[in-house]
């Protein structure tokens, strides 16, 4: 098959709103470490990782093993039985996460574990109401979608009700128009305001990830989530913290994300990276939290053993190989080599992200600030046709994201610095 046969069949098989990156789409081969090749065999450094879902590379034989031992034994229990794979995942995240966080639930998707974090903080403290951040973005089911903080994914208006937003700790475009740090972080001061004015003052929960992924990778200000927290803890509500993005290890330095801000959330919710690759979503709550979830509830493929034991390998990578550590090493490395390309190129107004989670938004005039999103698209294609593959996002559409795998190297960082420099060259004739 060919990528132009199987983008065609695609398009006549699949929903139109399964979109693909590029104006020629290419279809997915074969992967092995840093790299993809199409259907047509051409070879693509992966500097995207299917959003964030690679942790360990493509093909990793650890997590392969695991895998292929795995459906060879038992490919499947449903949640209604024990299983030793599962029981060993929920021991290991209640190691390693922070604070008190300490049973889980098993799902097989982000959107999944966060409705299940949502509905628990709701049954626990019995209220209904729930606050996320603008530009924030947490799955396709009707809850997620309520609280998504972008007008491209809210297909529909809020189906659940009490959902309200918070201002996004988005500094190079502060919704509020002020400056860091003389701002003294007001967006989470304005959470107090938030609670006060749009909510009946019960709050159930808020609910953020660390850095905000889809959004175009907006890193708060250091203060933000104690404030934020603090705020909401006083009115009751519980901290729900979104790891989707930012867990294991790719913020850099640390296992998650949230563990740069020193706050310790009551529920954390685990998809994407977690497993390299096989379906998996993952709720991870305080004891009494958990424990106020009352039966009956049940997920047919969550704990699926082979999700389990590919989690479980795919961890065992990241802590053996110390790929926390390479994230922050190798992140820096690339976060300096997009700074430099933003003194060369105006199209670039910010450079922001931490470990091997880096973005740069694209604007029309540094001083306006006026969103570029065809410029995203053209850079995006520039560097593909170099073989490189990078992602997208923001809510205007204009920040190139990148989150390679972690085990990337500085050298794999200068193949793709050098694909967007000469993007981003072959725009200006
Ligand atoms: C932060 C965050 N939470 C939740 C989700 C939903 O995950 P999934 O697509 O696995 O349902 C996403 C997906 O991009 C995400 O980025």
């Amino acid at each position: 098959m060919s990528n132009q046969e199987t983008t065609r069949r695609h398009q006549d098989y699949l929903w139109k709103c399964v979109t693909n990156y590029y104006e020629e789409p290419i279809a997915l081969a074969r992967g092995e470490g840093m790299y993809v090749w199409d259907e047509d065999g051409k070879r693509y450094l992966d500097c995207f990782g299917g959003i964030l879902v690679t942790s360990v590379g493509h093909a990793n034989a650890h997590v392969t093993e695991a895998i292929v031992d795995q459906a060879r034994t038992l490919a499947h229990t449903s949640t209604l039985y024990a299983s030793g794979p599962q029981v060993a995942l929920a021991e290991k995240l209640a190691e390693i996460t922070p604070g008190a966080l300490e049973k889980s639930f098993f799902t097989s998707s982000g959107t999944e574990a966060d409705e299940t974090a949502v509905m628990a903080a709701k049954l626990y403290t019995g209220r209904q109401e729930v606050i996320s951040l603008r530009h924030s973005y947490g799955g396709r089911s009707a809850a997620a979608l309520s609280t998504a903080g972008q007008a491209a994914w809210r297909v529909l208006p809020a189906q659940v009700a009490g959902c309200v937003q918070a201002p996004a700790p988005y500094c190079y475009r502060c919704p509020l128009r002020l400056t860091y740090p003389e701002c003294d972080v007001a967006c989470a001061k304005d959470l107090k305001e938030l609670i006060e004015t749009s909510t009946s003052g019960q709050v159930a929960a808020f609910i953020a990830e660390p850095i905000l992924g889809s959004g175009g990778y907006i890193v708060p200000p250091k203060e933000y989530f104690k404030e934020a927290v603090a705020i909401v803890r006083r009115y009751g509500g519980v901290f729900i913290a979104d790891e989707v993005q930012t867990g294991w290890g790719r913020t850099g330095g640390k296992m998650f994300g949230i563990e740069h801000w020193e706050v310790e959330p009551d529920i954390m919710t685990f998809a994407k990276g977690m497993a390299n690759g096989v379906p998996i979503g993952g709720t991870v709550a305080r004891r009494e939290i958990a424990d106020a979830y009352p039966a009956l509830s049940l997920s047919t493929f969550g704990g699926n053993p082979i999700s389990m034991r590919a989690a479980l390998a795919t961890i065992e990578v990241i802590e053996r190989e110390n790929l926390a550590r390479n994230a922050q090493v190798v992140g820096d490395y690339l976060r300096e080599k997009l700074m430099g390309l933003q003194e060369r190129y105006d199209a670039i107004g910010d450079v922001r992200g931490m470990g091997l989670m880096q973005g740069i938004e694209l604007v029309k005039d540094r001083r306006t600030k006026e969103p570029d999103a065809p410029t995203t698209q053209r850079v995006m294609d520039e560097a593909k046709r170099r073989g490189v593959l990078i992602g997208k996002g923001g809510t205007y559409g204009n920040v190139i994201r990148m989150g390679p795998p972690l085990i990337a190297s500085k050298g794999d960082i200068d193949e793709l610095v050098a694909a967007l420099d000469a993007g981003l060259a072959a725009l200006q004739q």
